[in-house]
């Protein structure tokens, strides 16, 4: 995981670098490091915590500068964090320094070498283990540094996007990335480099996104020299004009990025299907789709493979195919799915939903299932990411950046997508009458304005929020369609305000759950109108004979559960199959509001990272 930022040109680096930092922070943040070098002397500062701690120390302890710069932000993986684990880290004659996102996995064996030829280690970190290779290469083989890392990187097992520079060499960095992300920013006169495009996006829109087991050696006035590191080869690398623009990685004037993520969604819902869904005409046209519908309409099944939310957005796709394009559809969690030798064949359509694009687990699952002769497609929301370039083919849901770590407007555009999907496979099979496809499209263009329409409750659901702060445990219950909203809820609310919660299909409590429930339970149940609707009433009355207290969401105008709920949060009405686009806002609202009064830090919660680049 981690993030990493990188400058060489004319301005000063120092503040390029700590902003990039910050918008870097959803990669990790419990410690964070820069090193800035005039071209004299290399001033080094790092430490345990966020980068706002990093700020208040370069303060007190550097000169800011230097117009050559790398920062860090980490998410511990050998080393517990502290100061002396932090990126950047120096090799033994204090000339390289180096930062590093990913893992060396035979870092041990390569240290137990190192150490022999009389190399010294401060940190317990595989990074130290990687510069002073890097250092030692260097050394016996005579070569310059670009030469240096490429046969460093040869020897090295494991995962990386690593950028370094030799107090040598004043006007060069060098980067290399192998299973971790790395954006080369070209400016007039300067490059930038990081994790992702975020950091430079005010001052270039043009990048290179490195392919893995590539590396560019980086002269300040100089042309990139991109070459492959197994054997040397030059590359001409692809630049790339960004969409991105500031503002969209702004708060925007909401008090956290989860906040305005959830206010989002009526328009990002709508970018997601604008110019892919034709409603008046009854026409649905992804790109990505478009020539490979046999594909999908001759499989066998569809698996989708996924993490966390993602994996949620396809339990509710697992309902829409099989209910609309009566294709078997089959959903696994990457991880599990990776490890565990699973029967895939050519026959098989394999969809990978990941918004950053990078989840490891999830890059694996695709890797394997292309092995397999699957034919594999993404649904991701970061454009240039590893996944989109992976797969066989995809659709981006264009949601923009999503900073807070909990996902929300990820969700809600990725199940656009899959309902699309799922829409466009129905009418081309003729597994649903054209008149329900020409309905579902309708509403499916409404979806918005209903989002919208949740949204206004968002005070009501606070004053709940105030009732419930304190409850140690909650259980999220829903049925069919609404049973991955229920574990999404559950989810949303461990995610970022620590408190236990449970999601599970309503009628399966009475085999486990229902004995948790008494009057301190708070139970959370999606009771909107649909086909199980009495099925669900009944559950709530279950729950109300055991005392238990009832959060219903339900659609507006609902007077049954009205009557049996101690509280509820309204929804406007819509079919079954989109209600999860609806009934997830008020769960979003009320982990949001709880989260925040319990002073939890919301946009990043403890031990999570945004992308989770690490098995
Ligand atoms: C992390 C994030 C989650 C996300 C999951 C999968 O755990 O904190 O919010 O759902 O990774 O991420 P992906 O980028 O693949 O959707």
């Amino acid at each position: 995981m981690c993030g990493i930022v990188g400058y060489i040109g004319n301005r000063d680096a120092y503040p390029i670098i700590l902003n990039g930092l910050k918008r870097l922070e959803y990669r990790g943040y419990d410690s964070a490091g820069i090193a800035l070098y005039d071209g004299t002397n290399i001033q080094l500062c790092k430490t345990k915590g966020k980068v706002s701690d990093l700020e208040k120390r370069v303060k007190k302890e550097i000169d800011t500068k230097g117009s050559l710069g790398i920062g860090h932000t980490r998410w511990a993986t050998h080393g517990v964090p502290n100061d002396v684990n932090s990126h950047p880290q120096y090799s033994n004659s204090g000339n390289l320094v180096l930062i590093h996102n990913g893992i060396i996995e035979n870092y041990a064996t390569i240290k137990e070498e190192l150490l022999k030829r009389g190399y010294t280690f401060s940190s317990e970190t595989d990074t130290e283990v990687l510069v002073n290779l890097i250092e030692d290469v260097k050394k016996n083989e005579n070569v310059k540094l670009g030469k240096a890392v490429q046969i460093a990187l040869n020897q090295v097992v494991g995962a990386y996007a690593i950028a370094l520079f030799d107090k040598n060499k004043p006007d060069e960095i060098v980067v290399a990335k192998l299973g971790s992300p790395l954006a080369i920013g070209i400016g007039d006169d300067e490059f930038f480099v990081a994790s992702d495009a975020s950091p430079f996006i005010e001052f270039t829109n043009n990048a290179i996104y490195l392919e893995d087991e590539e590396m560019a050696i980086i002269r300040k006035g100089r042309e990139i020299n991109v070459r492959k590191i197994k054997d040397d080869r030059s590359v001409d690398p692809y630049v790339q004009e960004l969409e991105m623009n500031l503002e969209q990685i702004e708060k925007g004037g909401y008090e956290h990025f989860m906040l305005k993520e959830i206010f989002e969604q009526p328009s990002v819902i709508k970018d997601t299907y604008r110019g892919r869904l034709l409603a008046n005409k009854g026409i649905i046209k992804l790109g990505g789709l478009e020539n490979y519908i046999k594909k999908f309409t001759n499989a066998d099944r569809i698996i989708i493979v996924a993490c966390g939310t993602s994996w949620h957005a396809g339990l509710v796709a697992e309902y829409i195919f099989e209910d609309w394009a009566r294709i078997p559809v089959e959903v696994e969690y990457a991880s599990e799915f990776r490890y565990r030798n699973p029967i895939i064949t050519e026959k098989d359509v394999v969809i990978a939903i990941s918004q950053s694009g990078e989840t490891a687990d999830t890059l694996a699952a695709v890797k394997l299932a292309k092995e397999k002769g699957a034919f594999v497609y993404g649904i991701c929301n970061v454009v240039g990411s590893t996944i989109p370039r992976e797969t066989h083919s995809g659709t981006y849901t264009h949601a923009g950046p999503e900073i807070g770590v909990a996902s929300t407007k990820a969700f809600t555009t990725q199940i656009t997508v899959l309902t699309m999907i799922a829409l466009k496979l129905a009418k081309i099979k003729g597994t649903i009458p054209y008149s329900d496809y020409m309905q579902h499209l309708r509403e499916l263009e409404l979806i918005p304005s209903k989002v919208e329409e949740a949204l206004k409750a968002n005070h009501k659901i606070e004053e709940i929020a105030e009732i419930f702060k304190g409850v140690n445990n909650f259980l999220y219950l829903g049925r069919g369609y609404n049973f991955p909203v229920a574990l999404e809820g559950a989810l949303k609310l461990k995610e970022i305000s620590y408190i236990h919660a449970e999601g599970y299909p309503a009628a399966e409590m009475k085999h486990g759950p229902i004995a948790l429930i008494d009057e301190h339970m708070p139970v959370v149940v999606i009771a909107v109108n649909s086909n199980h609707y009495d099925k669900v009433v009944s559950n709530i009355q279950e729950i109300k004979s055991r005392k238990g207290v009832i959060i219903a969401v339900v659609t507006k105008g609902d007077t049954v559960v009205k009557e049996i709920a101690d509280y509820i949060m309204e929804v406007p009405n819509t079919e079954e199959a989109l209600s999860p686009l609806v009934t997830t806002i008020p769960l979003q609202l009320l982990s949001y509001h709880i989260a925040v009064m319990l002073n939890r830090n919301v946009d990043q919660p403890r031990n999570l990272a945004k992308s989770v680049t690490v098995e």
